[in-house]
């Protein structure tokens, strides 16, 4: 029998696995992983040279001790089906539901995949052990988490393709530093959505209409650890996340990953609807989360209890969908209902930026363990 994508102990490994299945003719799935939106997955890359230059002497204990826990691969084998797996009643499933939960598994998916691009090829191009075996261990993780939704897909009929992206895919220049910022924040509160998730589904197990949520909480001890890393990597240069123009970066990602989950969460009404969470809800945990952890290495969090914080990613979250109304409408008007919704969209970013933070001491050892 050929392997499974979790038993895999590299990302190479676990891509083969998968494109080892019967194939799937599902184009439109692979083309919704294909966009390349403000809201959508993308796929990045960077200067892999200057990266792989990182000295992890100044972080060297953690650093070991974190590697060492990612090699003893305590989830080898957790990411497949078993006898926990509930049948799905696809046929039987509420269509607006169904299509929402269609759009949240591939975008899920190409997410998990577009850490795993970036792991294995910063894996593939470096020469320093450390970097390079951190890189490896994360790439198999990403792998088998993709390769699981993947599965969970294929009994709906469908796949993404994801040679195919690996292939066609557009990918985005990320400066290393961008990198550490963008993914480090995309790790940790990938990690506060899926334990807020389980945990509210563990007190309401009526609502688990899928048996996937029931793998999220060793999955997002995989997360929690790739964050670790990378707060990690940020400690080897206090510049990174001391100096004033930094700081400034650093506010504008919280701001932009923070907006982005609000706006692409209330996208999908029936689907938070069946889970039994409301997004507003749903939202401020995560953030309050992320904000929580991001404290091991960033100097500030945003001040999400600020008057004007929500009502504004409401604004956003308006704009947005009279953005998408102008693009299906079309014509002049459509464009101009569009444009407005861009202007209206810029604004409220821009508003966002104007909250004032909360400054943070950033301890000395930065190390975490998962606590929620
Ligand atoms: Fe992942
Ligand atoms: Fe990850």
């Amino acid at each position: 029998m050929n392997m499974h994508s979790s038993d895999a102990t590299t990302a190479e490994e676990a891509i083969a696995a998968q494109e080892a299945l019967p194939p799937l003719t599902n184009e439109a799935a692979t083309a919704v992983a294909m966009q390349n939106t403000l809201l959508t997955p993308r796929f990045y890359t960077t200067d892999f040279a200057k990266m792989d230059a990182i000295d992890v002497t100044p972080v060297r204990a953690e650093w070991d001790k974190l590697i060492a826990q990612m090699k003893s691969d305590p989830n080898k084998g957790h990411f497949k089906k078993n006898e926990d797996w509930d049948h799905v009643d696809w046929d039987g499933m509420e269509p607006k539901l169904k299509a929402e939960f269609i759009d949240f598994l591939i975008s899920s998916c190409t997410a998990e995949f577009s850490g795993c691009v970036l792991y294995k090829e910063m894996k593939r191009r470096g020469s320093n052990d450390d970097i390079t075996t951190l890189f490896q261990l994360m790439a198999r993780d990403e792998a088998r988490h993709a390769g699981f939704i993947n599965d969970a897909l294929r009994e709906a009929g469908i796949a993404v393709n994801l040679g195919f992206l690996t292939q066609s895919k557009k990918y985005t220049y990320f400066r290393p530093k961008f990198i550490y910022y963008a993914t480090y924040l995309s790790e940790k509160i990938g990690y506060a959505r899926y334990i807020t998730i389980y945990r509210h589904l563990e007190a309401h197990p009526e609502k688990r209409f899928h048996p996937i949520f029931k793998w999220f909480r060793e999955w997002c001890n995989d997360e929690f650890s790739h964050g670790e890393a990378f707060a990690l990597l940020m400690k080897t240069d206090p510049k990174l996340t001391q100096s004033f123009s930094n700081k400034l970066w650093i506010k504008f990602f919280l701001t932009a990953v923070f907006a982005t989950m609000w706006v692409r969460d209330h996208q999908r009404p029936a689907f938070h609807d069946a889970l039994g969470v409301d997004p507003a809800w749903y939202g401020q945990e995560v953030f309050r989360k992320t904000s929580e952890i991001t404290r091991q290495v960033f100097p500030m969090t945003l001040d999400i209890d600020h008057p004007r914080w929500i009502p504004t990613l409401n604004c956003i979250q308006d704009a947005n969908v009279q953005i998408a109304a102008g693009a299906k409408q079309g014509g002049f008007a459509g464009k101009l209902k569009a444009l407005g919704g861009r202007a209206k969209a810029g604004l409220g970013f821009v508003s966002l930026l104007t909250i004032p933070v909360q400054r943070n001491a950033v301890p000395d050892s930065p190390r975490l363990e998962p606590v929620y």
